[in-house]
């Protein structure tokens, strides 16, 4: 009977199918037509005839709404396009196609946030989401006044394709889709180039990759139907080779992608397999990222690299670069590693007569490198000396040594990269005893807020006092079981002696 049931049960299932994945029957979007920004039971979004890509509104945790094209059959809901990254709307927020024929995207206190087409002239007869993942404002007479894929945003889908000018900017973070650190354009000199972007501005700062086409030769980076991508010349000659993976679309979904990280990605989804469904790599033997090892690429005299300040970028086994703090770092914000990480301990005293070299230690880390920071440079010495060198000057951060070579680098640590092919080994300076700086960050933050202290240091006080009491209590009442005696040990000894201390720095 039970089988039964469930059999019913996923008969019902399947019939429910085609209506409840595709929301709805295909149509175009009509003049007047509109969708509200609102949480779960909202309006169903415009979806293509095949139901695989959609475009409407998709919340980004709390902070408000993306105007976007996501693939609509997957349960990752992956975001391909859209219109509003920096300036996400909140709930109560509408799209509509106007009787005009404009797209237009109001706020919640209906103040006109975006319009397509932007410039004046005829206004759309009709709107349509794409079996490709474009979303089309047509003419009258069937023509594109407007099309998604003119204006991407991270991502590239089959048969789009990237005219001279084109950028694609990453997101900020995985699920943060403003615009980010890195971006890669097409342009006008016919040079398909990476750069990482001035955040938190978005123009180009330092290139990290390109096709290095001659001057005027590139002019369209075509992504076809069979996966392949590449730059071609006007007259349609094939220049550079960008992704030469083979890829059904029957089968696959199938996306090319400026990650957060800076790296271009070229990813594919089964369409129907039933296990282990998720983004990979689109290939496992040829390029499927762009650079192969960013970490290498993005050094420079001025900015961090492809890490932020004091950390160092290791590519991983799965080919991902990974930011990490140098020994006796930490991160500023762990949601946001490029944003770099801070010094642990205080700093060596220069004034201090012996440099204060007792306190501190070196760290070694193998094939690693910190360029560009360099401000003395030694050679026929050997490592040890190199080591002494760095840890009695007190501007030097960090050493690198290399076959007799000693070269001194001054903070923060900036590029930091560690890999195989790297022969330098850095010499990190780090404090051999760090309480002293936890008391350091307690004075200048008790400094700051003195009351709060004056308040905080009496409760502890008062606290300290009554546990002292209650200690001489039980204590008194003698041998409850040994080991509550023990259980209160720990916790009072360490109350004491945070009252000797304090009224210190008060
Ligand atoms: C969408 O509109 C165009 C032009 O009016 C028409 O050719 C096409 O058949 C319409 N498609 C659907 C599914 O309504
Ligand atoms: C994304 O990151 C930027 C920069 O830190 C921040 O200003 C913005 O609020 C973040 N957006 C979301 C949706 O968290
Ligand atoms: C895509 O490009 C590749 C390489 O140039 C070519 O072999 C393939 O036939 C193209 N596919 C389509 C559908 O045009
Ligand atoms: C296409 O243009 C390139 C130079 O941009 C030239 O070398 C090549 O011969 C041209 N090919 C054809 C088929 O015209
Ligand atoms: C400093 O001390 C904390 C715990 O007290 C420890 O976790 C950290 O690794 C230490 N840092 C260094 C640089 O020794």
């Amino acid at each position: 009977m039970n089988l039964q049931l469930s059999y019913c049960f996923c008969f019902f299932l399947l019939l429910q199918l085609p209506f409840s994945t595709n929301g709805q029957a295909y149509k175009n979007v009509s003049l007047g037509t509109s969708l509200t920004a609102a949480a779960a039971s909202g309006d169903l979004p415009w979806t293509s005839p095949s139901g695989e890509f959609a475009f409407g509104f998709q919340q980004v945790g709390d902070a408000g709404y993306l105007l976007a094209i996501w693939f609509n059959n997957i349960p990752e809901r992956t975001i391909v396009w859209s219109a509003n990254r920096n300036n996400l709307v909140q709930r109560g927020s509408k799209v509509q196609l106007t009787a005009d024929g404009l797209l237009v995207l109001n706020d919640q206190s209906g103040t006109r946030i975006w319009t397509r087409p932007e410039l004046g002239g005829s206004g759309a007869a009709y709107g349509a989401m794409l079996d490709t993942g474009n979303f089309v404002l047509a003419g009258q007479a069937g023509d594109n006044l407007w099309q998604s894929f003119d204006q991407p945003t991270d991502t590239l889908l089959p048969t789009q394709n990237l005219n001279s000018g084109g950028e694609l900017i990453a997101p900020y973070l995985e699920k943060n889709y403003s615009d980010g650190r890195f971006k890669l354009i097409l342009q006008d000199d016919g040079n398909l180039v990476m750069y990482t972007t001035a955040y938190p501005l978005t123009t180009s700062n330092f290139a990290y990759w390109s096709t290095q086409s001659s001057i005027g030769s590139g002019y369209q980076l075509i992504f076809n139907q069979s996966g392949y991508m590449y730059l071609v010349t006007r007259n349609g000659t094939i220049l550079n080779r960008v992704f030469s993976n083979s890829a059904s679309l029957q089968d696959l979904y199938l996306r090319a992608t400026i990650d957060y990280d800076g790296v271009f990605r070229q990813y594919v989804y089964p369409k129907t397999a039933s296990g282990g469904k998720r983004w990979a790599m689109a290939s496992t033997t040829s390029t499927n990222s762009i650079p192969s090892n960013i970490c290498l690429r993005i050094s420079y005299a001025v900015g961090s690299g492809a890490c932020g300040f004091n950390s160092y970028c290791e590519l991983e086994d799965d080919k991902r670069p990974n930011c990490r703090c140098a020994p006796g770092y930490s991160f500023y914000d762990q949601d946001d590693e490029r944003k770099g990480c801070k010094k642990n301990f205080i700093s060596q005293d220069c004034g201090h007569p012996s440099q204060e070299i007792d306190n501190f230690e070196i760290t070694d880390m193998p094939n690693t490198n910190f360029p560009h920071t360099d401000y003395e440079y030694f050679k026929s010495v050997d490592e040890d000396w190199c080591r002494q060198a760095c840890l009695s000057d007190c501007y030097c951060a960090v050493a690198t040594f290399q076959n007799g070579q000693c070269w001194k680098k001054r903070g923060p640590l900036s590029n930091g990269v560690t890999d195989p092919t790297i022969a330098d080994k850095a010499l990190l300076k780090v404090r051999k005893d760090n309480r002293t700086e936890e008391i350091a960050q307690k004075k200048s933050a008790k400094k700051s807020d003195r009351s709060a202290l004056i308040i905080s240091g009496s409760v502890l006080l008062g606290s300290s006092i009554f546990l002292i009491v209650l200690y001489a209590f039980f204590t008194n009442r003698k041998k409850q079981k040994l080991n509550l005696n023990l259980f209160y040990a720990h916790i009072l000894l360490p109350r004491p002696m945070n009252v000797t201390y304090l009224p210190c720095i008060l």
